[in-house]
């Protein structure tokens, strides 16, 4: 079975998929961690993230791997042999992870690598257009959103958690500044597929929104 999670940043998609990923012993693939890899490396080597040919080249020859982490963070990412598991979570990496993002060359060769992970069986997959783009045939779609104001909160609790200071002015503009950017992209924008479940997560609990795609894929599951 594929799951595909789509929605704008700080809805909860990784949180939520990490859980219906442990639960039905699924893989988990969170694709923003591969664009926020590719950010990352191509500030190391000193390259601008608007350069489309330096970064897709960065990326064709170069190896992104995410490997399961049972404890702690679920998933680890490395640049070849390099961890960088806590470096991509960063303000500065989320806005650069989202121009990376813009170029059709960087997301053709993602598209390869995502479509090539999800072979592996069944997986749960997070990302802007899993459910349009990656996995169109995935069995299970969902649109995960949330009001501004409580996607900021979230995100700020997460990086006060992690040492890193910040406001949840600053998070409401970089998020809104970001959901713009990712929306209007002329190559695989963020968008609800059609076939997508939208659930709005505002006010409720992880495991609330957990139990219901469980609930959600069981159906699936039964009606297949
Ligand atoms: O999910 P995230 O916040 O880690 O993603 C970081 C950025 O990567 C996001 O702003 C847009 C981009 N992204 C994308 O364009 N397509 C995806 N499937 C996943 C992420």
């Amino acid at each position: 079975m594929k799951i595909a999670i789509d929605g704008p940043a700080g809805a909860g998609k990784s949180t939520v998929a990490k859980q219906v990923a442990a639960k039905l012993r699924f893989v988990y693939i969170d694709t923003g961690a591969m664009y926020r890899a590719l950010a990352w490396a191509s500030q190391q080597e000193g390259l601008a993230a608007i350069d489309e040919h330096a970064v897709s080249t960065l990326l064709e020859k170069n190896r992104i791997k995410l490997q399961r982490d049972d404890q702690g963070d679920a998933q680890r990412v490395w640049w070849n042999e390099e961890d960088i598991t806590a470096e991509i979570r960063t303000p500065q990496m989320s806005q650069l992870a989202s121009i990376v993002a813009g170029h059709p060359r960087v997301r053709a060769l993602m598209l390869d690598l995502q479509r090539a992970l999800a072979e592996e069986g069944n997986v749960i997959m997070d990302g802007r257009d899993i459910g349009t783009h990656v996995l169109p045939d995935a069995d299970v779609k969902i649109f995960l959103t949330a009001s501004i104001e409580e996607r900021a909160t979230r995100r700020l609790a997460e990086l006060q958690q992690k040492g890193v200071e910040t406001s949840l002015e600053a998070l409401m503009e970089e998020i809104a500044e970001r959901d713009k950017r990712d929306s209007e992209r002329e190559v695989a924008p963020l968008k609800q597929a059609e076939d997508a479940i939208l659930v709005d997560t505002t006010g409720r609990s992880i495991e609330q929104i957990v139990d219901q795609i469980l609930h959600i894929c069981q159906k699936t599951g039964e009606s297949a």
